[in-house]
């Protein structure tokens, strides 16, 4: 998987690149929606390709391993043709799932053994079938298997989960290497690092990380909780040790502010399910701040949603209509609300993408933040 840097910002550590894979480039910084089960929440494939222009989307290991199943994905020849989306995917590996997800679960060294969401049935993920399950789903970008931990953490916990997610990846990275992708195409792993708060664990698993050599690099652990201002500390230790030449992705990251600092601080790749999960109960980011479509005040505001978004559902729609489906638990605001959002956080680190190329990122960045935070 090739990574190409097309240029890089004077005020700040920003950059805009192009990833090829076997499914098609993507343009960096690029904000990836996220389809934990095979699906983006409420949008269609047809309006991720028409209408906003999605360039990757993401897949949840944990999910799609208990429902559909590796059998049904792997009969159906990967969740490319299963779900038909034919461009880029990225599976996250559960390392996060089994931990906010399932209430009973063990951590040991051989892996993690937890109960299913769904039934309650018991089972266990390893560094190893983890690989081979990421492998049957057919992600172009497969994520290791790596102990995401909480928010506030121990100093000596971070430290021991370091070293163990360390001895997973090595595990990780050998039987990715010794297993051949199902499909025909490509396929790639992305190690992660972890450490916490803490900056001398989070510069330890940089460099570890980077040892590996892999086409790109992962950051988690963050946003988890702690204040912004610990996060953007904890990813400016780690880019300046990642290689500069790899792509990195912040995984789970953010708020539209969070993304603009993050890019300034060297991130190209993000997910995060607050576009759509907030989208679900009516709040809305726009280039002017933040709307609660739910809000008395726009009972009867016949404006569109978003006069200045060149998005068909902003400029068709009222704000009042979009009040009145959101408070009705109609199934269409979901899919109006959850499109808007994708839309906006995709128009942003376009923006931002053309505002590297041109010279003008951190300008633009800094009025950004400001206007980003307003509640309208
Ligand atoms: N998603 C958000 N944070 C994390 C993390 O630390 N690890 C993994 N695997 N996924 C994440």
């Amino acid at each position: 998987m090739k990574f190409t840097l097309q240029a890089e910002d004077k005020g700040s550590k920003a950059r805009a690149g192009v990833l090829e894979t076997a499914h098609g480039n993507i343009q960096t910084p690029i904000f990836m929606p996220v389809g934990t089960a095979g699906t983006v929440k409420a949008v269609h494939q047809h309006e991720l390709v028409q209408d906003i222009q999605a360039q990757i989307i993401l897949g949840n290991t944990y999910h799609l391993y208990l429902r559909p199943g590796l059998d049904v994905l792997h009969k159906a020849g990967g969740l490319h043709k299963f779900n038909n989306w034919s461009g880029p995917i990225l599976t996250d590996s559960g390392g996060y799932q089994v931990y906010s997800l399932t209430e009973v679960r063990k951590i040991r060294e051989e892996g993690v053994t937890f109960r299913s969401h769904i039934d309650g049935s018991k089972h266990l993920f390893t560094p190893e079938n983890v690989m081979d399950t990421q492998r049957i789903i057919g992600a172009d970008i497969i994520m290791a298997f790596d102990e995401c931990t909480p928010y506030p953490c121990e100093y000596s916990y971070a430290r021991k989960s370091l070293d163990m997610t360390h001895r997973w990846l090595k595990r990780c990275v050998d039987q990715f290497d010794s297993t051949a992708p199902l499909y025909g195409y490509e396929q790639t792993l992305f190690p992660i690092v972890q450490g916490s708060v803490y900056k001398d664990l989070r510069e330890k698993s940089a460099e570890v990380i980077a040892s590996f050599n892999r086409d790109g690099n992962a950051i988690g652990g963050l946003s988890v909780g702690e204040p912004a201002e610990e996060m953007y500390a904890m990813t400016e230790v780690v880019t300046n040790i990642l290689p500069h030449d790899k792509p990195r992705y912040l995984m789970g990251v953010g708020t539209p502010i969070n993304i603009l600092e993050n890019i300034a601080l060297g991130i190209d790749m993000f997910d995060c399910v607050m576009p759509t999960r907030n989208a679900r109960n009516g709040m809305l980011f726009t280039q002017n701040g933040i709307i609660n479509i739910k809000n008395e005040k726009w009972k009867d505001d016949f404006s569109p949603i978003e006069a200045e978004s060149d998005l068909l559902v902003d400029q068709i729609h009222t704000k009042a209509y979009l009040r009145h489906l959101i408070r009705s638990q109609e199934i269409l605001g979901a899919q109006i609300a959850s499109l808007h959002n994708l839309h906006f956080y995709l128009w942003l680190v376009k923006q931002a993408r053309e505002k590297i190329i041109d010279g003008s990122f951190y300008d633009w960045k800094e009025k950004m933040v400001k206007v980003l935070g307003q509640r309208l």
